[in-house]
């Protein structure tokens, strides 16, 4: 890359040269033939816009609120795991880029930095807690009752991965943490991810997602969570009507619909191309959000016109921390708020509020046989 990255493709360019190739190859990577990887952008461009102009965008408002807390933009960040292995600062650099950029960051159960330290490093930052439910529940339980001390605002809890999806790269190059790295919510070694045991052919990760999370979680596991906290709970990895449904019935306050980054289930369908069904399931009742695929300001509008209250974004963050940090994840931020304020001025639309179901419908693929 030449000059200042113009695009999330700029920044993940400066990534893919910077980064040691197994980091790069975990952050980018999706599951077996990664076919809905390709999918989750692709499907955003069958989707148009229809603008409606000539309605004065002289003054914009570009800001929204999730879960009932003000954000300056409806992009937060989404979980990713092992942040410092893109830059020294790992998740306390999201942190306070995201504070600065005045938006909300999900923080990984996995993350190389831990739930305290990420609060301490952005005093008055909008965070939300990514729950893995581990075999032993009690280790599930005191992750939620730390963000709760800690001052977190919600709990996203996973419901995609009761196994680690297969992501070839990762078993070829055997992933494991660097050395000088370890998964920082868990005080004893057992649960710390290090480097240095042999996991056999595999993903080191792979094996150690079989070895610790619980296959077993259903909805009654939900309930037990609804029970346990009174911070509002979010179900991350929902890409199914009736499972929005019964997700609404136990309570929570949320529903994302993803497929975590085509990295588990390959052969799913785009986020955006669910999104719609999802939408009209839930019909109003709670907030919906989407990620997945989300790489420039067109894609958030088109999100928000099909309904999503925000999106997240989990790969173009570790691309802009790897390249620069703190400042390169708020780069990728600010980024993403100037193209979106001008997707909708481009629409006309001047608040958020006004982005609506009618800019926006799906264009069947031509076939370019003749
Ligand atoms: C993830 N994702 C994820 N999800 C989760 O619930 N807990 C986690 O720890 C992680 N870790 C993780 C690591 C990496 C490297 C990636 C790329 C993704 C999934 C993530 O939260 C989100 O669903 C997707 O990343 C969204 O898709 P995009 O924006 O990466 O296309
Ligand atoms: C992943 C896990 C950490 O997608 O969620 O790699």
């Amino acid at each position: 890359m030449s000059g200042k990255p113009v695009c999330i493709g700029d920044f993940e360019e400066y990534a893919k040269t910077f980064l040691p190739k197994s980091v790069y190859d975990y952050y980018r990577s999706g599951a077996d033939d990664q076919e809905s990887l390709a999918e989750n952008v692709a499907a955003f461009s069958r989707w148009k816009l229809y603008p409606r102009v000539l309605r004065d965008v002289s003054e914009m408002d570009v800001s929204t609120s999730v879960l009932g807390q003000r954000v300056s933009v409806p992009v937060c960040v989404a979980a990713t795991a092992m942040q410092r292995m893109a830059h020294p600062d790992g998740e306390t650099a999201t942190a306070r880029a995201c504070r600065a950029v005045g938006t909300g960051m999900m923080l990984s159960s996995w993350a190389t930095s831990s739930i305290e330290e990420v609060a301490a490093a952005a005093p008055g930052g909008l965070l939300w807690l990514q729950l893995y439910v581990y075999k032993e529940r009690e280790v599930a339980e005191s992750l939620v009752r730390r963000a709760e001390r800690a001052g977190y605002s919600g709990i996203f809890v996973t419901a995609d991965t009761p196994y680690l999806g297969r992501r070839l790269a990762d078993v070829r190059n055997k992933f494991q943490l660097p050395p000088n790295l370890r998964l920082k919510n868990f005080p004893g070694s057992d649960l710390a991810f290090s480097s240095g045991r042999d996991f056999g052919e595999n993903s080191g990760l792979a094996a150690y997602v079989a070895e610790t999370i619980d296959p077993s979680l259903n909805w009654e596991d939900i309930k037990w969570l609804r029970g346990l906290t009174s911070l509002p709970i979010v179900v991350k990895g929902i890409l199914r009507a009736d499972d929005a449904k019964e997700a609404l019935k136990i309570g929570v306050n949320g529903i994302l619909v993803s497929n975590h980054g085509a990295r588990q289930l390959d052969g799913v369908p785009a986020t955006i191309d669910v999104l719609p069904e999802i939408v009209e399931a839930v019909q109003g009742k709670v907030e919906v959000f989407l990620d997945g695929g989300v790489r420039k300001g067109t894609d958030v509008l088109k999100a928000l016109a099909l309904g999503a209250r925000a999106v997240f974004i989990g790969r173009p963050l570790l691309w802009g921390l790897a390249y620069q940090g703190e400042e390169g994840a708020k780069e990728v931020l600010q980024m993403l708020k100037e193209e979106f304020r001008l997707a909708m001025a481009l629409t006309g639309c001047r608040r958020v509020e006004e982005i609506s179901r009618t800019l926006i419908r799906r264009h069947q693929v031509l076939s370019s046989k003749i």
